[in-house]
């Protein structure tokens, strides 16, 4: 079957960004992306283009080249369904707030109302492709609710469900959608896995397009979520080893991650994982193990998020012993918001976390982050955000546009993610602007901190020995 017209229902970080790459190189392919979120909309149509919605090297580009072209972003959800050959379905699965399965299993109802929304407005024959990450076993749900409309208006509409799950990384988006390292692709229909795969075939060689049952692509996606975030636990938990011990974490790393069998990436400490995919992903995989009665198995991965959560525990524990076990009225600067370098992307990130026990514990907080918003902080520092479990008893905080000027009279600096700016840092200047005794709390162990320590800042890198 040859594509024509796709839909993706949501424009998010992997709608937005996913469906753009497939612009640029099927230009004989319309591409229209939806979404229920207006804002969310009109910042992807902004003719400035450091005004869309989030921020990855290299979209603005293509943005700039494809839309308007064959690229549209709207909120007509239904007329771009029914003109669609092939559906995306793209949009967010967190995990469940109350009900069943509350704190784990993932909350499908933004899928359901995607799937009930094609099954109405779909025509003739279209391929469903599940793009968000989900439970194994979804695709038969949305089958069965796509079937619905025949079963009561008597339709003859042809759906085929493929499960399509992303594996980009923000931050690295572009870069991993044009040179993915794999394109995963289960269903049980033969014709319509095809036409998926011939879509990517235009710019991805055939071998490294896999293709497998519905249920084995479901579950991949999760279980490599799972691998990584392993791997974070892992390098984590060996910062605490070797700060005890003297034992260095860059030595071990390179050590450990020189032999083949390991490898040498996804071996660098940090805060913890934060994003809004291995939390939730992982949770979802333990609910699936505790519902086939795989205890064991399931407390084998809860373990990684408990990891998660003692290393950021750990670290504002630290800061606040080394600030002589109290930092009531003393002034930290955060560098860093996002969950990582490159995005604006900020859901679960551990600033969140130590910046809400650093608050709590009395602290003044000032806030740089190159790509983070005020208004984002905003939200997730408010104490009357829902979804923490501890907000803040005071608003103590303040959002800064240069990293020096957050220094002035701080008593110690936290480093929370890989910014490039936090590479080298003038630390003669930092030094004159704070307070004595001063720290400096690098917890990827990533910023120039030896020469901070020529001018008598102290220096807390995690997993020094
Ligand atoms: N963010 C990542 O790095 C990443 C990577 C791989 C996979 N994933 C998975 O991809 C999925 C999407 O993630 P995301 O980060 O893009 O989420 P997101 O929250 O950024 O975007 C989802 C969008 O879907 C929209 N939406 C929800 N219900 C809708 C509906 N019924 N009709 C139209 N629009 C609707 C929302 O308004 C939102 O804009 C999730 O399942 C996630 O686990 C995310």
């Amino acid at each position: 079957m040859e594509i024509k017209n796709i839909c993706c229902i949501g424009a998010g970080y992997v709608g937005g960004p996913s469906m753009a790459v497939i612009a640029l190189k099927c230009p004989n392919i319309q591409v229209n992306v939806v979404d229920v979120n207006q804002t969310r909309i009109d910042r992807w149509n902004e003719k400035d283009l450091n005004k869309l919605p989030i921020y990855e090297p290299g979209l603005d580009n293509i943005i700039s080249k494809c839309r308007g072209e064959n690229l549209h972003f709207s909120c007509e959800v239904e007329k771009n369904i029914s003109k669609a050959d092939m559906i995306y379905i793209s949009v967010n699965t967190p995990t469940k707030t109350e009900g069943l399965g509350a704190g784990q299993a993932i909350d499908l109802k933004w899928v359901e109302a995607s799937a009930r929304k094609i099954s109405e407005f779909a025509n003739g024959q279209t391929i469903v492709v599940e793009k968000s990450t989900l439970p194994v076993k979804t695709a038969q749900t949305i089958q069965e609710i796509l079937n619905c409309s025949n079963k009561k208006k008597n339709n003859t509409k042809t759906f085929h469900v493929l499960s399509n799950p992303e594996f980009l990384a923000e931050g690295t988006a572009i870069n991993d959608l044009l040179h993915p390292d794999r394109v995963l692709i289960g269903g049980n229909n033969e014709q319509a896995i095809q036409s998926l795969c011939e879509i990517y075939s235009n710019w991805i060689d055939k071998s490294k397009i896999i293709t497998t049952n519905l249920w084995s692509a479901e579950l991949s996606k999760l279980i490599a979520n799972a691998f990584l975030a392993q791997r974070v636990s892992s390098i984590n938990s060996v910062t605490a080893i070797c700060e005890a011990t003297g034992a260095n974490i860059k030595d071990v790393s390179s050590a450990v991650g020189a032999d083949k069998r390991i490898g040498k990436h996804f071996l660098n400490p940090g805060p913890g994982f934060g994003g809004s995919c291995f939390k939730k992903d992982i949770l979802n995989l333990v609910y699936i193990c505790n519902h086939y009665g795989l205890n064991e198995v399931s407390n084998y991965w809860q373990q990684i998020i408990n990891i998660n959560h003692y290393q950021q525990k750990r670290i504002t524990g630290l800061i606040i012993s080394k600030l002589f076990g109290t930092i009531s009225d003393k002034t930290i600067a955060i560098f860093g918001f996002a969950f990582k370098e490159n995005t604006n992307d900020t859901r679960e990130s551990p600033a969140i976390s130590i910046s809400l026990e650093l608050l709590q514990e009395g602290a003044k907080l000032k806030i740089y982050d190159p790509k983070v918003s005020f208004e984002q902080i905003k939200k997730d520092l408010a104490p009357n955000n829902q979804t923490l479990s501890h907000p803040p008893k005071v608003n103590n905080w303040e959002f800064y546009n240069d990293l020096y000027d957050a220094t002035i009279n701080a008593d110690a600096i936290v480093i929370l993610n890989n910014c490039e700016e936090f590479k080298d840092l003038n630390w003669s200047k930092i030094s004159k602007n704070m307070r004595l005794p001063s720290w400096v709390f690098d917890t990827k162990g990533f910023s120039n901190t030896t020469e901070a320590e020529k001018f008598d800042i102290n220096i807390w890198s995690v997993g020094e020995g």
